[in-house]
Formats: C-alpha cells, sequence, structure tokens
C-alpha cells in the first residue's frame, strides 16, 4: 500500500484542511506515516504570515528532495497558502517539486498525487527524478469551502476542529490572508451541525470552530431576536447531547455585538476562553493597519465579556515594530496589556510581506528595535501569565483528558475550560473524560495537578 506524510504549517485552519486532505487520501487507500523515508507521497502544508513560515517551508522541501537515499518515485506537493501566493515560481525555487496546489483546491490534492504516483509507479521508474512534473492547481472553485467536512476516522481524539467560514474580506494592511485565502463564505448552518453531530457519535466533546473572523459567520442573514447567525450557530451546537465543550477562534472586534457578549452568561458549554487579537494599543498604529476600531472598543469588549464570564481567560495576538510604530504607540500597547491582564499572548515581529500596503511604507521598523519591543514585552506577558496561573494554585478546575502528555508519555495531559494544559499522572482509560482536579503546582504556561477522588 502507498503511504502519505504530510506536514502541517501555519494555523488551526492548515491543521484541519490537511486533515480533510489525509481523510481523502486514506479512503483512496492510502497508509498516513511519520517516517519521510517510508512516504510515497510527501506534502507540506504551507503558511505565508510571515517571511519566517515560508523559509521554513521552503528549507524543508529543499531538504526532504536532495535526500540521496529517496525513493525515486517519491511525489512532492505544496498545499495551502504560500502555494496559492507564490505559486508557479515556487518550481523554480525547488526543481524537483512536483505539484503546487492553493486554498481552493484541497478537495483535489489526492486526485493529483494519486495519478502521478500511479503512473510513475507505472513506468517503474528507479533514478532519481532531476525536475518535477510540475503540476499547478492554484484557480478558485465555487462550492470549496463545503468539501471541508471529512475528519480521520476515530484515533481516541477527544476533540475536533470545523471549519464554518473561509477567507476574509478585511483588509488589514499587513496581512496576506485575504490574499491566499480569498472572500470571506460562510458554509450552511445544516452542514456544520450535522458534521457536529457525526463528531460526537464517534467520542467527540470538545469542538473548536474555525474562521478568519469567526464571529462574522452568516453577516448576511439576519437577526433573529436579538441574535446574529454566530451565536444562533453556537446556540445550536449547544442543542447536541454528549457535545461538552464550544471553543472558536479568531474574533475580531468588528461585528462583535452584545449578542455574543451575553452569550457567556447563558451558554454554559462556551469555554470560558477567548483568543483575541489586539494587534496593537496604539489607536494611530491600529488606523494604519485599518483596523477599523479604537482600541478602547476592544478594551471595552474584554472587559464586557469578563463581566459576563468572570473567569474567562484573554489569550491574544499583538504585533511589534510595525511601519511607524513609535516608542509612544509601543507604549500604549503595553499599557494595554498591563490593563487587560491577557493570560498569554502570541507578540509576532512585523513582517513585510508581498502586495500589502504596510510593506510599501516609509519608516519601516529596523531589526533591532523590534527585537528589543518584543524582548520587553514578551517579559512582561510572562510575568502577568505566570502570576495569573499561580492564582489558580488550590483552585478546583474541569479539565478534558486528552492523552498522554508530550513531554512525560508516563503522565496525562488536559485542558481547563480556560484553555490551560494540565499534567495529571493517571492511565490512559481517562483519555476523554471529563475531570476534576486541584491544581497544585504552575509555570508561565503549564498547571500541574491531583485527580479529586
Ligand atoms: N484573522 C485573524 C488573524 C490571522 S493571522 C484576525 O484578524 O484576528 C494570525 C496573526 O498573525 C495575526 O493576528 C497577526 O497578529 C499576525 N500577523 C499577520 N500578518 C502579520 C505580519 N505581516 N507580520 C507579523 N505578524 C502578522
Ligand atoms: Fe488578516 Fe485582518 Fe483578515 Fe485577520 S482580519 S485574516 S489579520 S486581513
Ligand atoms: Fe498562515 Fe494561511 Fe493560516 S497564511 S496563518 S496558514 S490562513
Amino acid at each position: 500500500m502507498p503511504s502519505v506524510l504530510i506536514k502541517t504549517y501555519g494555523c488551526q485552519m492548515n491543521e484541519r484542511d490537511t486533515e480533510q486532505v489525509l481523510s481523502m487520501f486514506l479512503a483512496g487507500g492510502y497508509d498516513i506515516t511519520q517516517n519521510e523515508d517510508e512516504a510515497d507521497v510527501i506534502l507540506i502544508n504551507t503558511c505565508s504570515v510571515r517571511e519566517k513560515a515560508e523559509l521554513k517551508a521552503l528549507g524543508k522541501m529543499g531538504l526532504l528532495c536532495a535526500r540521496p537515499n529517496a525513493k525515486p518515485w517519491v511525489v512532492y506537493g505544496f498545499m495551502g497558502c504560500m502555494s496559492q501566493s507564490r505559486s508557479n515560481s515556487l518550481f523554480r525555487d525547488i526543481a524537483r517539486l512536483d505539484i503546487v496546489t492553493g486554498t481552493h483546491q484541497y478537495h483535489n490534492v489526492y486526485k493529483l498525487c494519486n495519478r502521478l504516483l500511479r503512473n510513475r509507479l507505472a513506468q517503474h521508474i528507479t533514478e532519481p527524478i532531476k525536475r518535477g512534473a510540475r503540476i499547478c492547481a492554484v484557480e478558485h472553485e465555487d462550492g470549496f469551502q463545503n468539501a471541508i467536512k471529512d475528519h480521520l476516522p476515530p484515533s481516541g481524539n477527544c476533540t475536533a476542529f470545523v471549519s464554518i467560514m473561509q477567507g476574509c474580506d478585511m483588509r488589514c494592511s499587513y496581512c496576506i490572508v485575504p490574499s491566499t485565502r480569498g472572500e470571506e463564505c460562510s458554509r450552511p448552518m445544516n452542514d456544520i451541525l450535522t458534521e457536529a453531530k457525526e463528531l460526537v457519535a464517534r467520542g467527540v466533546k470538545e469542538i473548536t470552530l474555525l474562521g478568519q473572523i469567526v464571529n462574522r459567520y452568516g453577516r448576511d442573514e439576519p437577526i433573529i431576536n436579538g441574535r446574529g447567525a454566530f451565536v444562533r450557530l453556537l446556540e445550536a451546537l449547544h442543542e447536541i447531547d454528549g457535545l461538552e465543550r464550544i471553543r472558536f477562534t479568531s474574533p475580531h472586534p468588528i461585528g462583535f455585538r452584545q449578542d455574543l457578549v451575553n452569550a457567556y452568561t447563558y451558554l454554559p458549554k462556551l469555554c470560558s476562553h477567548i483568543h483575541f487579537p489586539m494587534q496593537s494599543g496604539s489607536d494611530r498604529i491600529l488606523k494604519l493597519m485599518l483596523r477599523p476600531y479604537k482600541n478602547e472598543k476592544y478594551l471595552n469588549l474584554c472587559e464586557a465579556m469578563r463581566e459576563a464570564r468572570p473567569d474567562l481567560a484573554i489569550t491574544t495576538d499583538i504585533i511589534v515594530g510595525f511601519p511607524g510604530e513609535t516608542h509612544e504607540d509601543y507604549l500604549q500597547t503595553k499599557a494595554a496589556v498591563e490593563r487587560i491582564q491577557f493570560d498569554n499572548a502570541f507578540i509576532f515581529q512585523y513582517s513585510p510581506r508581498k502586495d500589502t500596503p504596510a510593506a510599501a511604507m516609509a519608516d519601516q521598523i529596523c531589526l533591532r528595535v523590534k527585537e528589543e519591543r518584543n524582548h520587553d514585552l514578551l517579559e512582561c506577558v510572562n510575568r502577568i501569565a505566570t502570576a495569573r496561573n499561580q492564582a489558580l494554585v488550590g483552585t478546583t478546575q474541569t479539565i478534558l483528558v486528552e492523552g498522554p502528555s508530550k513531554n512525560n508519555p508516563n503522565r496525562l495531559q488536559g485542558r481547563t475550560s480556560q484553555n490551560k494544559p494540565v499534567i495529571i499522572e493517571g492511565n490512559s482509560a481517562a483519555v476523554g473524560s471529563i475531570v476534576p482536579v486541584t491544581i497544585t503546582e504552575c509555570t508561565g504556561f503549564t498547571l500541574y495537578a491531583n485527580v479529586q477522588q
């Protein structure tokens, strides 16, 4: 049986898309492998959001294609965001590359790879190939967003991602995503509910809804009894017996209405965590970023949600060193971090992206300043994160046990409703169950706990 390996970079959406592609390979009779020397098809699902992500994927593919003892017929392909943005030109970067497929073509990846592999095997290729097949599929296809619906067969996973929309209609001046993922497009609510019910029937307890601006889901639909389509979707999911936890990522202050704040008061399955990108604490920079709201609106939303759900954990994304960011602007970001007391934050140094307005702005910030701000803010974020975790020591939390701990396979790992990883002693029988624990210790990121008897 042939086998396939997919390496995934980037966001949860890419993880979800990889799963869709793998499920199609499985249905076609392939094995899934993690072993590079074993695989007959090797794909990398790529991210373009920062330059580093692209360099990582290019470097990895270069190494894979240069393996001296690789099977000569192996099919090499890039899929995802970098494929969409760089398309054909990738064949110039890596001569041995066979296939490049874009973000609206995931459902065709299996067909293209399988056909090429079967041809090569039928030709009994024994010498390494010098130049790839150069198949490029990056066109838009109507209805592609409904093609992302298959999950991998049950493997004990009690959590799952569900893509509820694709693309993004905002034009944040730094961001490449609108050009790699195309126009915003929501899936029909019934399809999402059917998918969720199937997952629950297979043992899934926690679902994370995915969208670039997830709260804009179904924004053309009417508001009914004060509730927009996104909140109505949350309510409908909440009704599913056996589904214990609902998460979503990422929300945006635009279209974030009171109905979503209120949802935290009456939907107990909605977890006490929100990843809510702030980007900057300076109104001047937000304006240059083309983020159409003031920082005060963002802060007020955080505070309103904390009022609705007092134990809500808030995490965020922040960009430092955006073109024109002064020390004063940076200090405003830092002040916002102090005010909200984030449970954690991803800090990114601004990375100029192809064909985005910010890349052409004067007043680019030098690397040294970006690094200084990154380092300084990280210290502040880590201090607050550790203090917030320390405040949980001694408390009771409920965790969903997900599987063995990555660092110590003799222990188990789960997550609290606040999305904090928790390590416990125990055996695999507990996987998939929701158990009360007492937190005993913590670091800035991880909690340690005893299971309550
Ligand atoms: N749709 C999400 C963000 C998706 S991209 C939202 O709008 O909230 C994930 C994160 O990458 C962003 O929140 C941003 O902080 C970061 N990012 C995007 N483009 C970037 C760039 N050019 N340089 C550095 N960080 C960037
Ligand atoms: Fe990028 Fe902005 Fe769209 Fe998020 S909302 S994906 S940051 S353009
Ligand atoms: Fe990266 Fe594409 Fe996600 S650019 S962050 S993989 S949408």
